[in-house]
């Protein structure tokens, strides 16, 4: 079983959004079973859970000081994937969450105030060796301040390629127990989630999805058509 969790200090970055919609994302994907635990006394994340229909992803009630022992019962018991959404500003729990995390997803939404939270949350993982991604959540579409966040984010950890942009189904979606999958597997949104979710299965998995990789890839064509003799 792999575990990610999703926190940063600051309130309203997207913590409980990603964290629903990358475990359906992945529970769509055939990564499940996924579970979820909600470690934020707001409960904003059961409360979503509550309103679903769909019986996946599975919700997990536990509390901080069983978290350890009950994230092993989940692995006996076959969960393959785990997904813990955090409180903002409450450094001990997210410690303890970072203890049984594979990987911590950071929501940041290009802010200079979400941009000056972010350093505690690193602080925290680098002192516990959790490997770390950011994520810029609630983009404005061709806004500067975005590539500028990015910048910013990446002196300091691996960013998320997928950026994932201001639209109104991420708050509408979740109304219901739902979420921008469930609504329209087509929008944007959508679209955004499922590239998010490749890559962070990517990196769970010791894969890197990495530029370079990219670049490598595109310089070293299978065939050329210089080579083929139809074309001579
Ligand atoms: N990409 C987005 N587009 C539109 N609304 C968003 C987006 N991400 C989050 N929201 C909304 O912003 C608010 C805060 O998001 P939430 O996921 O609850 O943040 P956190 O858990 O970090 O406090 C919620 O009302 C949520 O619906
Ligand atoms: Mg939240």
């Amino acid at each position: 079983m792999k575990v990610i969790a999703v926190a940063s200090q600051k309130g309203g970055s997207g913590k409980t959004t990603l964290a629903g919609h990358l475990a359906v994302q992945a529970e769509m994907a055939g990564a499940g079973p996924v579970a979820l635990v909600d470690t934020d006394p707001q409960g904003s994340l059961s409360e979503w859970w509550n309103e679903r229909e769909a019986e996946t992803p599975l919700f997990a009630r536990t509390t901080i000081e069983n978290l350890k022992s009950d994230v092993d019962r989940m692995s006996h018991m076959g969960i393959k994937l785990l997904i813990i959404d955090t409180p903002p500003a409450i450094t001990e729990t997210i410690a303890t969450v970072l203890t049984v995390a594979d990987l911590l997803i950071i929501p940041t939404r290009p802010s200079p105030h979400d941009l000056r939270a972010v350093g505690a949350t690193v602080e925290l993982a680098e002192g516990l060796d959790t490997p770390l991604i950011f994520v810029v959540n609630g983009a404005t579409p061709r806004a500067r301040i975005t590539s500028e966040a990015a910048i910013a984010l990446s002196q300091h950890g691996t960013l998320a390629p997928s950026i994932v942009h201001q639209r109104v189904d991420f708050a509408s979606s979740m109304i219901d127990g739902r979420t921008v999958m469930e609504l329209n597997a087509a929008s944007k949104s959508s679209e955004e989630i499922t590239k998010l979710w490749h890559y962070v299965q990517g990196r769970i998995d010791g894969k890197q999805a990495t530029m370079s990789n990219q670049i490598s890839k595109a310089t070293t064509p299978k065939r050329s058509f210089l080579n083929d003799s139809a074309h001579v």
